[in-house]
Parts: C-alpha cells; structure tokens; sequence
C-alpha cells in the first residue's frame, strides 16, 4: 500500500522522466498575487508564466504544492473535521505545460500515471469535460477507451476552472473514482453528485482565457496546461478508504493527538482529533512561511485556525497547551518533503505554545458565557450578535469559532448582529481618537486603516511581492491617482517595503504597475500611520501614472537593503559587545542603521580606551566569522526578559514581541544559555552572522552627558575604508621614505628632529638680532627720552615668542633703561616692553606696550611693569609705534 509519501514521489519522478523540472513549492504567501490570502492550487507560482508577463527556463513543470483554503474565494475552514475531505491545508500535486504541450498530452500523462505508475483500476474511473469540449472528450475516448457515458459533459463553471475573480482560467476536464457501492451518491452532474461515492481526483485545465476586473475575457496567446490532483484523496483510495483523515500522514497526526491528550482517537473525540490533525498542518506550514497570528489580515486567519484547533483541544479535556506538542510528528511526517517545516520548528512550537497558553485564560470564561447565553435563548434562536461580538472582544473568540461551537448544538449565530455590534466599537474609537487632539492630518489615516485594515508587511521573508493600490494620498488627502512627477503616499494591500523604525531606515525601491511595467515609481520613503498600522509609501511616478486599483510589482532597492540588514545586525553585536567589555550598565539610547554605515549611542560615562575599543571590534568580528544563523521568535515581553532579552528603555511592547537573537557562546544567555546576543527587535536582519562580512568601528565620541556614540562601517564600505587606510599608509611611507612596518618610528624620529630645529633656529634668530643682523632699525642704540634710555627696535625674520628673551638680554646690557621690540611677522606685529628694575617704580612696561599696540591697530597688552607683551595686526605703523612709547616715557 503506497504511502503518501510514496505517491509524492511517484507523480514528481513521473513527469521528470517526461521532461518535466520538479520545482519546489512556493510559499503559503503568494509572492506575485495581491489578490490571494494564501496559495490554493500549485498554478499560483506559475500565474504570470500563463499569461506570457514572466518567461522561465523550461515550458513543463511539475510540483507538489503546499495549500491553503481558509479566507477568500476557496474557503474549507467551517467544514473542516466533519466531513471526509475537507482541509484547510492540502497538497496539490500538478504537471504544467506553459506553451508547449495541450489537451493532446495532458490527457495521455494523466491516463498513463493514474492506471499504470499508480495502478488505480481503469473500470472505477469516469470523467468530466466542460459541455462545449468535443476535443477533450474525443481524446479522452481515444486514449482510455471510455465509453461515452463515462465522459460526462458538465455545463457549469465546475468544469471551468478560476483561480480568483482575475488571471487566467479556462475550460477543465476531471477524473473522478467511484469508490462503489457501499457510499452513497451519484456520478457528477446528478443531483446525488455530492455523496461520496463519486470523488474526483485529478483536475486538469486547459488554460486558455485570461479574465479580467471588469468582467472581460480573452484569449491568451498560448495554450498551457495547469492539472492539479489532491494527494490526500489519492492515497485514500489507494489505502483502501474514502476518508482522508485514515490514510497513513493524517493518521499519524490523529494518533499524535490522541496521545498528547490521552484519549481515543476514534472514540468520541473523534472530530476534534481531525479538526487539530488539519489545523496542525495549516498553521505550523503557514508559520514557516513568515505568518504570525494577529488581528488582522493573514495573521487573523493564522489566530482563527489556531484557536479553533485549541478549542477542540480543549474539548478533548487537555488541561495544558497541547497543538505544540504534536509539531515533532508533524516533522517527522513531512520534514523530509519540506524542509523548511523542519528549519522553523522552534518557531513554531513556541507560537503555538504562547498562542494556546494566552487563550486558554480566557477560553474557559469564554465559552461558560457562551453557556449561559444558550440557557437564557428560544429552541434553535440564534445566538445574538451582541454575544458573539462580546466574545470576540473580550474572550477572543473569533466568530467562527463561535460558529464552530454552535454548529454542535445546531444553532447559529446572528451575524448582522455581530457586525453592527463591531461597526459601533470602531466608531466609538474614532469618536475616542478625534476628541484625543492629535493632528488633523492623521484622520486620512485613519480613515483608511478602517476602510482597508492593516498592511501586511512581507519584508521579513522577501524583498518582491505584487500588491494593490488600495488608496493613494496626496498633501493630506485621498486622490485617485498620481501623475508622473507628483509626489504622494501609497497604501497597498502587502508590501515588502520596511518602514522607517528603531533606528532602521525606510527602504527604497521600486513599483510598477503590472498592466505595463514601464510605468514606475521610486519609492523615496515609507513611514506606518495610523498608529502603526498602515505601511504608507511615498512615492513618484517617474513614467505614466500610479492609480488606485492598480496591482502593482514591489521591489525593494536590494543593494541598499541588503547594506542597512548587515549594518543592523552589527548593531546587535556591537551592543553586546560592549555590556561584555564595559559592564552590564551600558544601554541602547539611540541608533542608526542606514546603507552608509551604523551609528550606536549608550551609556557609559567616560572615552573608551585604546583596549576597550581593540577588544570591542574583536569579538564583534570573532561572532561576524563564526557564521551562524540569525534567528527570529515571537514571545510575550515577559518571557523575553526572562531569557535576558534586551529591550528598549521606556519603549512601550505590545503583547508579543519579536525577539532577535545571534551568535553562539558557551557562557551566553537564552534558553540554552549559548545565545550571546538577544533584542526584542522589529528590524531586518541578516541571515548569518557571516554575512556581515567585517566590522570596523571608526570613532568613539560624547554624544551627551553620560552617553557615547560608536560609529562603524560593515560589509564592503569597512573593506573600502581599511583599503584606503593602507594607502594612505603607503603614501606617507613613501614621502617619509620608510618601509611601513617602520613609519611610526620614522615619523617620530623626524618629529623630534624637527623640534631640535626649531630650537635651534629660535637661538640664532635672537643671537642675530641681538647682533643687530636681522633688524630693520639693525644694531640700533639707545637713546635718551626724558632722563631714561630707551631703546627701540624693528625686527623681522623673530617670533613673537623670542622677544622676552631678548628684551631681557638687552635689560642686561643696559644696567637702566627701557626697552621696545616690534617684531614684524608678515603685516602683523608681536611687541614687547622691558623697564630695568631700577625704574620700575615710575615706569611701567605695560604702559609702553599698550601705547605701541594702540597704534599698530591691536588691543590691550599686558604683564608686568618689567616685561609686557601684546600685538597688533598693523606692523607697518612701527614708527608711530615706538614714537607712542617715548612719549610715555616723556610724561
Ligand atoms: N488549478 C486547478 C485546481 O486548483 C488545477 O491545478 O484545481
């Protein structure tokens, strides 16, 4: 008996040998269509190869495409657990021909891999053709012999297959298996067709239209093929059963339940094991795709899933979390086919565990008011909406978990009720915002948060999406549409574009609009309104128009990312680095991480020193070399202090929080008290440490009062920076003629060579002027002003600061007397005065001086009555300088 497993394989190798790539299955997120909530068929990655927008390297695909249907178009969610084939997750296997091969071949391959690689007996199978399909029906006759009343023509849109109200679509032709007569139903077509009897298998279609917005269908220009063949239905039939809750990987999971909460799994908890077998599967693929529970959105859908299952669970009498528990068998299931489950299994875990721990406080109150509420109601009245409403609000209990618990006792819920109730909250919190004084200009915002919901930011896992233009503001208010060169803020549906916060900067990049890509706009900043949740883009149209409506490509500058991710994750590093080396005290105050380089403020009082800063960059380089992964969690606050998370001082934390961690050393923090570094971080972040590259830091200064700021390079710009270091080294080895191993010893040698010098020409400068060789007024005498000599002097070729010297030499020459030196240096005048100590008494040297300095244009002068300085900026009026001085000397 074939696993399922087995049957993966069995249907990928099939079409590899018929020259089909076996591409791996995109992620539950769709990248490139803004109108899906998740992937619900393998077509969704190759939409755009249909269509002709996106060319690949082969024309024949074939995958085993993991699926979500819950939200939107396709949605299994309420059936899920009581029927035999509903899922909210599945896997589609699929082969696709883009251009290349059509009905002719499709048909053959389905026949030869169903009869003969599967060996499902030809006399169970029948099929359908849309009613207007001679052509497949005429091959279906020729290739497997069905007598006509086994080519069932249909003439609904069952056999016209869409993937969403747009893309492309087109006539479809399935195969159904009669599993006999011990089911009920009849063959598809007849009223009985939903019996289970009759279960169709494998979908094949012939992608041929493209439809559109407004309605309009056309013809592509290539005829491809797009089949689709539910793997659980398959190994059901080939286990030997119509139930795809018995086959071997569901089973398993039911069993894994059934010991988690020590109870049967075919007794009467029956349903609730499938219902948390399929939610299992649904919200652990979907957290490996990025997705977090939240309350809006996708993450909305992710909480709705889990808490259903967690309710069942409860049901089941599990006292303790139980959904994390049963993540291992999950693995060990389908690990191997899908790696990535087995990469984010602590993620995982810890979700669902914080997740199923928060709910279950308020789970039991929840569900004893729903209790109470049933008592007080009519035979088969429905729940009022009010109740759903206060169970949503206050208990979280999403309504259709309501519903969900409903179904069991045959009621319902009054669901106009339940949205009059939550329209009544908004309004009331838009009455409470508006009367709260914030600036007017936000109301735009908010207007649209409540029109729109939040923006799923994507930016996490990729840095290309398709979104729509939901709304497009322009100077504070909605417009329809932007020309080229206008200047205004988008809101999209999903973004992968980073908004500007803690310390990280926006992202740049790219829209264009999908119906022409020539048409695009660079997208300068992207800030979050609306108290964080609308992701806006500013943006300008650089050719044609943006437009609301518009589904567009985003493209994140991937350079620039890519260098504010590495410069980021340095951040970290440095951060703990320096509470290492500098003691626990240091704490973030403030930071930047932009493409050019980061920038980190903490506090510590004093200047690192030489070392400090040596064995800071060290061991951020020993974490960026050791290479190992970065990885992201979501935890309540608490928990994360508790692991030694560092957060934020004065920052205010929702009820999770995500929680970044890096580096391994043994003496480190974190549950395995390896992690070195761990922040509560809403930031991008490399993927390995590696893939910093290298960390320079370039300087250590005083930002304020008791806080420092780092600033570093990472990546190529430190390598840059230490390569122009080592050519500066270079250049200046050369001029100073030194190997650079011997520069430093060089330069100091010349500086002290220099120094001797300068000595050296200061000595013989004043020995030249003492000489009377350098003077203008050269070897000049005294003479006598009113009883005193005096003797005055022009120097050029003299620094201001050998003139006491020389003053004293000539005091000591003159036994009684004055002395004035007007040094010029280039226009600009040093002057100094000496008075023999004899004279002191009725003549002061300051006075000289400060007469001479009014004259050559300067201020003041001063010092003692035996010696003044001071200066001038006027040199040329030396004479009317000295003719000053005498004549204080004359009073
Ligand atoms: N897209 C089709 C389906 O989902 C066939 O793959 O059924």
């Amino acid at each position: 008996m074939p696993s399922l497993n087995d049957i993966r394989s069995t249907f990928l190798n099939y079409f590899a040998k018929n020259g089909h790539e076996i591409v791996p299955s995109s992620p539950l997120v769709p990248r490139n269509d803004p109108t899906l909530m998740f992937t619900n068929s393998g077509m969704v990655q190759f939409k755009n190869c249909f269509t002709g927008v996106e060319k690949r390297d082969y024309v024949r695909a074939t995958t085993a495409q993991k699926c979500v249907r819950a939200g939107g178009k396709h949605n299994d969610l309420d059936n899920v657990g009581y029927t035999a084939r509903h899922h909210t997750f599945f896997e589609m296997l699929g082969n696709f021909s883009f251009g290349d091969y059509f009905k002719e071949m499709a048909i053959p391959y389905a026949w030869e891999l169903v009869t003969k690689e599967l060996d499902i007996p030809a006399d169970r199978l029948l099929v359908t053709v849309y009613h207007t399909d001679d052509e497949a029906a005429e091959i279906w006759k020729k290739v497997a012999g069905l007598p006509d009343e086994r080519i069932i023509r249909i003439p609904t849109n069952d056999n016209f297959w869409m993937m969403g109200p747009t893309g492309p679509c087109g006539p479809c032709t399935e195969i159904f298996f009669d599993h006999g007569e011990k089911y009920w139903g009849g063959p598809p077509g007849t009223p009985e067709e939903d019996g289970d009897r009759f279960v169709e298998i494998w979908n094949l279609v012939f992608m041929q239209n493209e439809q559109f917005e407004d309605g309009s269908m056309k013809e592509l220009d290539m005829q491809s093929i797009d089949t689709g063949m539910g793997i659980e239905r398959v190994a059901a039939l080939l286990q030997g059963t119509n139930d795809n809750y018995s086959t071997d990987l569901i089973r398993a999971l039911i069993e894994a339940s059934a010991d988690a909460t020590s109870s049967d799994p075919d007794g009467p908890g029956k349903t609730h094991h499938r219902v948390i077998a399929d939610h299992l599967r649904s919200t652990s693929f979907l957290i490996a795709d990025g997705v977090m529970p939240s309350n809006d959105g996708r993450g909305y859908v992710l909480r709705r899933i889990m808490r259903r299952a967690m309710r069942h669970a409860h049901l089941l009498g599990a006292k303790d979390p139980v959904m994390h528990r049963l993540v291992p068998a999950l693995v060990h299931q389908m690990g191997a086919a899908y790696p990535e489950l087995g990469r984010a299994q602590a993620l995982i875990e810890e979700t669902l565990e914080l997740e199923e721990t928060r709910f279950k406080q308020t789970l039991d109150r929840g569900l004893k008011l729903l209790d109470e509420e049933l008592d007080g109601l009519g035979e088969g009245a429905p729940l009022p909406g009010e109740a759903a409403f206060k169970l949503y609000d206050t208990y979280g209990f999403p309504l259709d978990l309501t519903q969900d618990a409903l179904r069991e006792k045959g009621r319902e819920v009054d669901v106009s009720g339940f949205d009059a109730a939550m329209a009544e909250q908004k309004a009331k919190a838009r009455a409470a915002w508006a009367g709260s004084g914030e600036a007017a200009d936000a109301a735009v915002w908010f207007d649209l948060a409540d029109k729109h919901g939040a923006t799923d930011f994507l930016g996490y896992d990729t840095e290309e999406a398709e979104g729509q233009v939901l709304a497009i503001v322009k100077d504070g208010v909605e417009v329809k549409a932007l020309n080229a060169g206008e200047d205004g803020w988008a809101i999209l549906n999903q973004t992968p574009f980073y908004a500007e916060a803690g310390g990280q900067v926006a992202d740049h990049g790219y829209v264009r609009r999908l119906a022409n890509l020539d048409d695009v706009s660079a997208v300068t900043d992207v800030q979050r309104f609306a108290d964080g949740k609308l992701i806006a883009h500013r943006l300008t149209p650089e050719r044609g128009k943006l437009s609301v409506g518009d589904t567009v490509e985003l493209e994140v500058d991937h350079k620039r990312r890519s260098k504010v991710r590495a410069n980021h994750s340095a951040t970290h590093l440095l951060h703990e680095a320096l509470r290492v080396h500098l003691g626990d005290h240091v704490a973030q105050r403030g930071s930047l991480n932009d493409e050019d380089r980061l920038r980190f403020d903490f506090s510590h009082a004093k200047g690192l020193s030489e070392d400090e800063l040596r064995l800071v960059g060290e061991e951020v380089n020993g974490f960026i070399r050791q290479n190992t992964p970065v990885s992201t969690r979501i935890m309540t606050p608490d928990d994360a202090r508790e692991i030694g998370a560092q957060a934020l001082f004065g920052e205010k934390y929702g009820d999770e929080v995500r929680v970044v961690s890096m580096g391994r050393a043994p003496t480190g923090k974190g549950a395995d008290g390896e992690t070195y570094s761990i922040e509560l971080c809403g930031g991008t972040h490399v993927q390995q440490t590696g893939d910093i590259g290298l960390c320079v830091i370039l300087s250590d200064s005083a930002s304020s009062a008791g806080v420092r700021r780092i600033e570093a390079l990472t990546g190529a710009a430190a390598v840059q920076h230490l390569e122009r270091q080592a050519a500066l080294v270079d250049e200046i080895a050369d001029t100073v003629k030194a190997q650079p191993g011997d520069l430093a010893a060089r330069v100091k040698a010349l500086m002290d060579e220099r120094k001797a010098l300068q000595n050296e020409v200061s000595q013989l400068r004043r020995e030249l002027a003492m000489a009377g060789g350098a003077g203008q007024g050269g070897g000049a005498e005294a003479r006598d002003v009113n009883g005193v000599a005096f003797l005055a002097q022009v120097l050029s070729g003299v620094s201001g600061k050998d003139l006491p010297a020389l003053i004293d030499e000539h005091k000591a020459k003159m036994e009684s007397g004055a002395v004035l030196l007007i040094a010029d240096a280039g226009g600009k005048a040093a002057v100094a005065a000496g008075v023999t100590a004899d004279l002191t008494d009725k003549l002061s040297a300051v006075d000289l001086v400060r007469a001479a300095v009014a004259e050559l244009g300067g201020k003041g002068g001063g010092g003692r009555p035996d010696m003044a300085q001071g200066g001038g900026k006027d040199a040329g009026n030396a004479e009317a300088a000295i003719k000053a001085a005498e004549a204080v000397i004359g009073d």
